[in-house]
């Protein structure tokens, strides 16, 4: 990546200029301009170009404005222990700031228990385009003092996960980080990839396949959304369950699928 071509920056600059896209990974925003404008497009053009992909797979999600330094506040008040009455609604109020966790809520407790029963007590995870979903810590079944990395590209998102997950007395290791740069450094158990495939081929098409054969797990949980952002479901469940079964199906993987009336997930095993 040439980082020192002045319409690269140009565009970079004024679009993490925005205050909606100021904590993303300038590098993600720096890959997207420089194809924008390799395609020809002027620096004006590509600004909205990048500034509607990154909204497209990342700024869109949130429903609210995420109050970080409020929720950390109250953190200060709460109990260390996810087990706690007082945890678990803080954890519910906070998770319905983006969609993705938000449409999640109401299957929260089955879906964590139905996908990753067999697998508990987990000692060490990797979320990866975790979004809010390390808020879900009280419904998954890891062990006290477990080790939870992965990743994101927005750095506030990322700094506040950690905050929540230390204070749960977890080994917290999120990184910001785009997903297709980011190292698991030492093999996690499970991997989780919660309705981001869709996201992530958006900006690497056909990443799924590698990622799946790639990600140094035992387990990994995938998952695709049934409805998109607008609340249209559009045969969905159909075209995401031919999609991944198509990935693995040549693969000596154990492949279990579960159907929840607002997500499709897989558990994976390699
Ligand atoms: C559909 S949401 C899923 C969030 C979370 N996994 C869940 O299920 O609640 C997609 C997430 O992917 C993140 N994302 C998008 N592109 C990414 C990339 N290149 N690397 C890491 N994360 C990314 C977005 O910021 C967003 O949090």
């Amino acid at each position: 990546m040439n980082e020192h071509n002045p319409l690269i920056e140009e565009v970079v600059s004024a679009v993490l200029s925005k205050p909606k896209y100021n904590a993303i990974l300038p590098g993600l925003a720096m890959q997207i301009a420089e194809r924008e404008l390799a395609k020809g497009r002027k620096p004006r053009e590509a600004i909205k170009e990048v500034s509607a992909k990154l909204h497209q797979v990342g700024a869109a999600y949130f429903k609210l404005a995420p109050r970080y330094k409020q929720w950390k506040t109250e953190l200060e008040n709460l109990p260390g222990d996810p087990a706690d009455e007082g945890v678990r609604a803080f954890c519910l109020k906070v998770m319905q700031a983006h969609s993705s966790t938000a449409e999640r809520l109401p299957i929260l407790e089955d879906f964590f228990r139905e996908t990753l029963a067999s697998l508990a007590p987990l000692e060490s995870l990797a979320d990866l385009a975790c979004g809010l979903n390390p808020l879900a810590l009280p419904w998954m079944p890891l062990a006290s003092g477990a080790r939870y990395g992965g990743c994101d590209i927005f750095s506030d998102l990322i700094d506040f996960d950690n905050a929540f997950l230390t204070h749960c007395g977890l080994h917290a290791g999120l990184t910001s980080a785009d997903v297709f740069s980011y190292t698991i450094g030492k093999p996690v158990q499970l991997a989780l990839l919660l309705k981001s495939l869709p996201c992530l081929e958006q900006l690497e098409k056909g990443c799924a396949q590698e990622m799946l054969e790639n990600i140094p797990a035992m387990y990994i949980l995938a998952s695709y959304p049934i409805r998109s952002l607008g609340g249209k479901s559009k045969g969905m469940r159909q075209t995401y369950s031919a999609q991944f079964e198509a990935l693995t199906a040549d693969k000596k993987w154990k492949v279990t699928r579960f159907d929840f009336p607002s997500e499709l997930a897989y558990l994976v095993e390699k």
